[in-house]
C-alpha cells in the first residue's frame, strides 16, 4: 500500500465548485456538529478532483471551523480517500489475510504484467490506477477488488479481464 502519511500539494488553491459548495451547505445543516462534516467534505473533494490534494485539508478545516490536523487524521486513516492522483478507473485490491490466501497476488501480478501498473501507480494512458488496501469487509468472498468504488467478489484473473475490457 502506498504511504498514507504524506500529502501531495498541487501548488494551486483548492475550493469546492458551485455544485459541491451547495452540497456542503446542504449537508452541514443535517449533521449534529460541524466536525461531523469532515468525512462528507473529504468525499465531496474526491468527487470533484478524483483525489484529495493537500490544499483541500486546510480548506475543509476552514470551512468546518476545526483544526487541519483533524482533517488530516481522517484523510490519512481511511484508505477510501485517495491521497494522490488516480487513473480514470481506480482499482483497489484487498491485501489482507483472506484475500491474500485466496489469490490476490495473481491479480496483482496480472495487472503488473498486462496493464503495466503496480500498487501506487497509474497506467501510462491514465486509464487505470492500482492500490492495495486493507480488509474491505467481504472476507467470506475473497479475493475482493473494488473498482471505482464498486465491489467485485470471488475475483480471479479471468473475471478481472472481462471487467476491465468493459471499462476501456
Ligand atoms: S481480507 Fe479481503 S475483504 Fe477481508
Amino acid at each position: 500500500m502506498s504511504d498514507r502519511s504524506h500529502l501531495i500539494f498541487t501548488g494551486k488553491p483548492f475550493q469546492f465548485d458551485a455544485e459541491r459548495d451547495a452540497e456542503f451547505e446542504y449537508l452541514v445543516k443535517r449533521y449534529p456538529s460541524r466536525e461531523s462534516m469532515i468525512l462528507p467534505a473529504l468525499w465531496l473533494t474526491q468527487e470533484q478532483e478524483g483525489w484529495v490534494p493537500g490544499e483541500a485539508i486546510a480548506y475543509i478545516a476552514d470551512r468546518i471551523g476545526t483544526f487541519a490536523s483533524q482533517v488530516y487524521e481522517a484523510a490519512t486513516f481511511y484508505t477510501m480517500y485517495n491521497l494522490h492522483p488516480v487513473g480514470r478507473n481506480h482499482i483497489c485490491i484487498c491485501r489482507t489475510l483472506s484475500c491474500w490466501l485466496r489469490g490476490k497476488q495473481e491479480i496483482v501480478d496480472y495487472l503488473a504484467n498486462e496493464i503495466g501498473i503496480r500498487p501506487g501507480e497509474i497506467s501510462e494512458d491514465g486509464q487505470f490506477s492500482l492500490e492495495e488496501v486493507e480488509c474491505l469487509g467481504h472476507c467470506g468472498t475473497a479475493p475482493v477488488v473494488q473498482i471505482n468504488g464498486e465491489f467485485h467478489e470471488n475475483m480471479d484473473v479471468e473475471k478481472l479481464k472481462q471487467l476491465l475490457s468493459g471499462l476501456r
